[in-house]
């Protein structure tokens, strides 16, 4: 089996990825269509072409404004299903995908409304396709503690559809202790944490996300070579890190792909993932990351099996669905030998 083919098939587990980061242009355009939004583009064509990101800022003020298209319960459950067919073909078999609830709270669309559609996308995908997931609730950090805490309110009576929050948005300016008590709360509510950190913001961003908001993984936490002690303290704890190759290419956290550092972090024994992060926005969705990294690294089938080997050891699963997942690898390694 040659490269390509073998990371088609490989078994994945995805951990980054923003369900608003799904909405692809064409879907953009039925969802404006349906709801009678006006969109300042004509094709989605040219939508595709006004992608063109300097830093993670620029990227976030496009994707808020793709969003307004979403308006209904059904709008949720067909971005939701359009992206577990993307899934389905990347042999994705879980996910654990964030969503914004402020993004559309701010905008008058219910809380109920937007968990509704995603967990009846997530429910089908389950029964239809056989992909396990979990849900994630991520804070705008550019949005104030207190709006934050009235996130979390809403999303209790919805607990058993919820795992863990987290944070994203823009990290420079809006470091992790802003939002301490809020996490407080969540984590007596039962909640798992996580925070968006060492994106574009500074390793004191990385240590104050596992100190204060006992965080369970970072997300990116690629500036984490900043610091070798840091680095040494991530591999001994098996702290996970959900990188996401092709965003961090975009928004240029790194120049090159070849200057990326996540096969050096995995070869330094850190619980590193591959992610697609916003697929709709950077190119593409586990595959694609898959194989942009091993264009630019030489990888081993070894190393390749290892980051879906991380990323089930990082889930958010029962150690029986862990199991289930160990056991489709294995499987999976056994058929390509030979
Ligand atoms: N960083 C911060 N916030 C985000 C991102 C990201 O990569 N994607 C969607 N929201
Ligand atoms: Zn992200």
């Amino acid at each position: 089996m040659n490269q390509d083919t073998f990371i088609r098939q490989l078994p994945k587990v995805e951990l980054h990825m923003h369900i608003e980061g799904s909405l692809e242009p064409e879907m953009m355009f039925k969802l404006a269509k349906r709801n009678k939004i006006p969109l300042p583009f004509n094709t989605p064509e040219e939508v595709r072409t006004a992608y063109q990101f300097t830093n993670l800022q620029s990227f976030l003020d496009i994707y808020y404004q793709g969003a307004n298209v979403l308006i209904d319960e059904q709008d949720f459950y067909d971005l939701t299903w359009e992206y577990l067919l993307h899934c389905q073909q990347d042999n994705v078999i879980h996910t654990e995908i964030f969503f914004d609830p402020q993004t559309h709270t701010e905008r008058g669309i219910s809380f109920d409304t937007v968990i509704n559609g995603i967990h009846r996308a997530l429910e089908d995908g389950k029964q239809k396709m056989g992909i396990s997931s979990r849900v994630i609730m991520c804070f705008l950090r550019h949005l104030d503690e207190q709006s934050a805490f009235l996130t979390l309110e809403q999303a209790i009576k919805h607990k058993d559809k919820i795992i863990a929050v987290g944070l994203d948005s823009s990290e420079v300016g809006h470091p992790p202790e802003k939002f301490t008590q809020v996490f407080v709360k969540a984590i007596k509510e039962g909640f798992l944490t996580v925070a968006h950190a060492g994106e574009e913001g500074s390793v004191d961003n990385i240590y104050n996300s596992i100190d204060l908001l006992k965080v369970s993984r970072i997300d990116h936490g690629v500036r984490c070579s900043d610091d070798s002690r840091l680095v040494r303290l991530l591999a001994e704890s098996r702290m996970p890190l959900t990188v996401c190759p092709l965003s961090n290419i975009k928004l240029k956290v790194f120049d090159e792909m070849k200057r990326h550092n996540v096969v050096d972090l995995l070869r330094q024994n850190l619980c590193v993932t591959i992610n697609s992060d916003d697929p709709a926005y950077f190119g593409g969705y586990m595959t694609d990351n898959f194989l942009a990294v091993a264009q630019s690294h030489s990888l081993t089938e070894d190393e390749l099996t290892q980051l879906t080997q991380n990323a089930i050891e990082a889930s958010f699963v029962s150690e029986s669905e862990k199991h289930r997942m160990q056991r489709v690898l294995e499987e999976f390694s056994s058929r390509s030998i030979g």
